[in-house]
């Protein structure tokens, strides 16, 4: 059996690393808000390219610390319109209705499964404050527009980052960034937007021994409300500014996680190979594979040789490898009895759960045909090429 995802393998490929730092916190009996997490905090800023990084106990939270945070500091109140992808995993939803804020969704493009730019601006209303995009399965969504949006109606823009742990975005201008050969400037999701979340799930690219997440922005006023209100709303101990909560990353998952930080673009770039052999080899006329590339005009880019699919190459951590068939059920089901585990993120969208009865009669047709349709063929950095060989000529042979 191809597993979808070997979390036992992937964490002994970090031995011995990973037990030592586990072992180290253990003699040093400190658990939380001790020194691996504030060096943890350092380095993953120092990686996304932001000024300020907080653990938090997961990704959720660290979403709903963001909004929090806006509302605590006079950015936002109850009622106000948060617009957001409508085909996202539930968390970035809950992170928005646990504070009172309305989520107005938006339909995504069906090839990169990114929100449509081209949907954006009809939904902004007097009480939108900020569009929050989520980087589905891995990839980036930074189109133009959605900057332009924001600026011209003053609306914060957050990421939803928990997917897309070291995806980068290209810009034409030599500003601050990595620079690579081409002449490009490289900017990290999660450094893009005003605040952005992100989670360290163990099945993420970036995965603790556990739950994990953090915030990371640039504004100083908000990274302090953000660490004060995850610390029971407190700066200083038994003195609370805020109505906080207790939501921190604590000393063993922090430990784990700068072992595996130093890993990341390389184990990234080992699913990238595994993304990029699927894209090149499935041939089944009616497997519709990942679109990836300009997300403005909504452009496919398959051949992964055309200049246009190079520029965005680095776009991509393939959290996920997401193919669509009309059929899905019974290509899983395939795959299945020829040994290939898959799974579906996600059969049901966020306004289709019981928990968003409200919003059940929304009318959003590419959401709900992506929900029908999509299939996640297994992907991470310790699949070898002979097992993506497998699943290949598995996919191909379904008729
Ligand atoms: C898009 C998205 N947002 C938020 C989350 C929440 O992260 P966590 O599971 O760490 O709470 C997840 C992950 O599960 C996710 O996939």
């Amino acid at each position: 059996m191809i597993k979808f995802l070997d979390l036992q393998k992937i964490t002994s490929s970090f031995e011995p690393e990973l037990s030592s730092a586990v072992e180290n916190v253990l003699k040093r009996g400190w658990f939380i808000l001790g020194e691996e997490t504030s060096s943890f905090e350092s380095e993953y800023a120092a990686f996304i390219g932001s000024r300020h990084c907080i653990g938090t106990a997961n990704g959720l939270d660290a979403l709903r610390l963001i909004l929090k945070a806006y509302i605590e500091i006079g950015v936002m109140k109850e009622g106000d319109e948060i617009i957001v992808p409508a085909n996202t995993f539930i968390a970035t939803i809950l992170a928005i209705t646990d504070n009172r804020l309305r989520p107005v969704f938006i339909e995504p493009d069906i090839d990169t499964f990114n929100i449509d730019p081209n949907q954006i601006e009809k939904a902004v209303t007097d009480k939108t404050k900020a569009i929050c995009v989520v980087h589905l399965y891995g990839q980036a969504c930074w189109p133009n527009k959605l900057q332009q949006i924001a600026k011209r109606y003053e609306l914060k823009i957050i990421e939803d980052n928990a997917q897309a742990v070291g995806a980068m975005v290209a810009f034409q201008s030599s500003g601050s960034g990595i620079h690579l050969k081409t002449g490009l400037t490289y900017k990290r999701t999660g450094s893009l937007a005003d605040a952005s979340g992100h989670s360290f799930y163990p099945g993420k690219n970036l995965g603790a021994l556990g739950d994990g997440g953090a915030v990371t922005t640039d504004d100083d006023d908000l990274g302090f409300a953000v660490r004060t209100i995850a610390n029971y709303g407190s700066a200083q101990k038994y003195i609370h500014y805020h109505k906080g909560l207790n939501s921190r990353l604590d000393e063993i998952q922090a430990a784990v996680l700068r072992v595996k930080l130093r890993r990341l673009d390389s184990d990234n770039q080992f699913r990238r190979v595994i993304a990029s052999y699927y894209t090149t080899n499935i041939r089944n006329p009616q497997i519709i594979l990942p679109g990836i590339g300009n997300q403005d005009s909504g452009t496919r880019e398959q051949d992964f040789h055309s200049p246009g699919a190079i520029l965005h190459a680095l776009s991509h951590v393939w959290h996920l490898y997401v193919v669509r068939h009309p059929e899905r059920d019974r290509l899983r089901q395939f795959l299945e009895e020829n040994g290939i585990q898959t799974l579906i993120h996600y059969p049901l969208p966020p306004h289709k759960q019981r928990a968003y009865a409200e919003y059940s009669d929304l009318d959003l047709p590419v959401t709900e045909r992506i929900h029908r349709e999509v299939l996640s063929l297994p992907i991470s950095q310790v699949m070898t090429i002979d097992e993506a060989g497998k699943v290949v000529e598995i996919v191909n042979k379904f008729r």
